[in-house]
């Protein structure tokens, strides 16, 4: 038997694992994504072509790779077409390698339209989510009154569609809004959605994960937003409604944590974060807008400017202990290309003066201080180079890195093309 290899985002999402997915694709059987929805937005870039993919796994563009929607995710049909849809050109034999589980749960027009209602509700504390339905589609789960994928083949589905459409209406009237006054509009779109959706594999995921397992197939396991962003260990509220931390894949694809392999934990080489909440490290000064600008650090989803700050060490072993992170994949190292020095938060002060490097519970009323200890810059072009010729700065900055998060860094990425990836031989931390 087989495992599945766990990829996540060890920061606020964004780290650029869709990049890494696609990179990996060709190792692995199936690729499989377990929690998030369309909130998500994740980058490749190939052949001068860039694809950002929202719902579907970033194995899709090599051929010999199965994919597969696990039950975890909320999956938005509308969305799904669209992005089927702009994926026509490509000729992927999508019928063929994409799979949808039965067990994912739909989100309605209603859940948009709840998440816009909530975000306006809470004002000035407001999450700065996507507004994609994620909180409410999974409120809904939990609930107990979701609708899933295996539902649309029911004779009762568009009764049950009814039923709870009308349910989420009368919470928006409650908030005082009106009637949504493109409804039929969004109702038309959305079984027009659902058609097309019809025409897929839906399938009970579990036992076909399970079964490639048995049989000896890889599995890599694509997380989707990132850890400081899980429903339970987060910054709450300020995260998203699932369990995005590699526990996540095991509810999220039915896959018991013995089978779980590698995790690999995906980091930038400096933070950023997208919506509101804490983020201790946040540079609200030009080198902020520096990283901005040379990461292009704007959201795939929604298109908003990302905060930017320096590298999170605290928060990161933080990540690496919830998730049992076993390798770490640095991304965008060609953007600190630009620092004369670089600075890394190796510990946080609290407003008692106390030193710690643990994540305080109150991360959002305590006022944290980064400690910070300064490493020279590398301000070379990374383009071209291999793990033999990398910068001597650049390798100051990783063993630096490995020596406080003590597991080993076996990849680099200098730049968003797959190409643009040096792999390094596993080091002993
Ligand atoms: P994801 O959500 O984790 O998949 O990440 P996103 O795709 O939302 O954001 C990552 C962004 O960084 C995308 O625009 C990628 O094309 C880009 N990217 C990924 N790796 C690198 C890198 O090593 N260097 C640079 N400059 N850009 C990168
Ligand atoms: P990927 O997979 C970055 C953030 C939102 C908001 C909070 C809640 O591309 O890394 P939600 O829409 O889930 O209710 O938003 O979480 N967020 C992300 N930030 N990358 C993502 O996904 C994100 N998905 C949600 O900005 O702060
Ligand atoms: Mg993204």
């Amino acid at each position: 038997m087989t495992k599945v290899d766990v990829l996540l985002g060890l920061q606020w999402g964004d780290e650029g694992k869709g990049k890494i997915v696609d990179v990996l694709a060709p190792k692995y059987d199936v690729v499989a994504r377990f929690q998030g929805g369309p909130n998500a937005g994740h980058t490749l870039e190939f052949d001068g072509i860039k694809h950002v993919l929202h719902q579907i796994p970033s194995g899709i563009f090599r051929e010999k790779t199965k994919n597969i929607i696990g039950n975890g995710v909320v999956l938005d049909p509308v969305i799904f077409k669209r992005e089927i849809e702009a994926l026509k050109k490509f000729n992927l034999d999508i019928f063929q390698n994409l799979f949808i589980s039965k067990k994912a749960t739909l989100i309605l027009p209603t859940h948009r339209l709840l998440d816009q209602a909530y975000e306006q509700a809470k004002g000035e504390g407001k999450i700065g989510s996507t507004l994609k339905g994620i909180g409410p589609t999974y409120q809904d789960k939990i609930g107990r009154t979701g609708l899933r994928i295996g539902d649309v083949l029911s004779s009762t589905f568009r009764e049950r569609f009814k039923k709870l459409t009308e349910a989420h209406i009368k919470i928006l009237k409650d908030l005082g809004l009106s009637d949504p006054d493109n409804w039929s509009e969004l109702e038309s779109a959305f079984f027009d959605a659902v058609e097309f959706l019809k025409q897929f594999r839906l399938v009970e995921s579990e036992y076909l994960i399970n079964h490639e397992l048995k049989s000896g197939s890889t599995i890599l396991a694509e997380g989707a937003q990132g850890s400081l962003l899980d429903i339970d260990f987060g910054s709450y509220p300020f995260v998203t409604s699932s369990n995005t931390i590699s526990a996540g894949a095991c509810t999220g694809l039915g896959v018991a944590p013995r089978h779980i392999g590698e995790v690999f934990g995906i980091f930038k080489a400096y933070s950023t974060r997208v919506g509101s909440g804490p983020f201790p490290t946040e540079l609200l000064n030009e080198d902020g807008e520096r990283m901005r600008k040379e990461g292009n650090e704007f959201g795939s989803t929604t298109g908003r400017p990302r905060r930017c700050g320096w590298i999170d060490i605290p928060s990161l072993k933080y990540s690496i202990m919830i998730n049992g992170v076993t390798q770490l994949f640095m991304m965008k190292a060609d953007v600190l290309s630009i620092f004369p020095s670089i600075k890394v938060c190796t510990k946080y002060q609290l407003a008692d003066g106390t030193l710690t490097d643990m994540l305080p519970y109150e991360l959002i009323h305590e006022r944290i201080t980064p400690v910070y200890e300064e490493l020279p810059g590398w301000n070379v072009n990374l383009k071209g180079l291999d793990a033999d010729n990398l910068p001597e700065a650049l390798n100051q900055y990783v063993d630096f890195l490995e020596k406080h998060l003590q597991v080993p860094i076996t990849m680099i990425s200098t730049g968003p093309d797959r190409k643009q990836t040096i792999f390094r031989p596993v080091s002993v931390v």
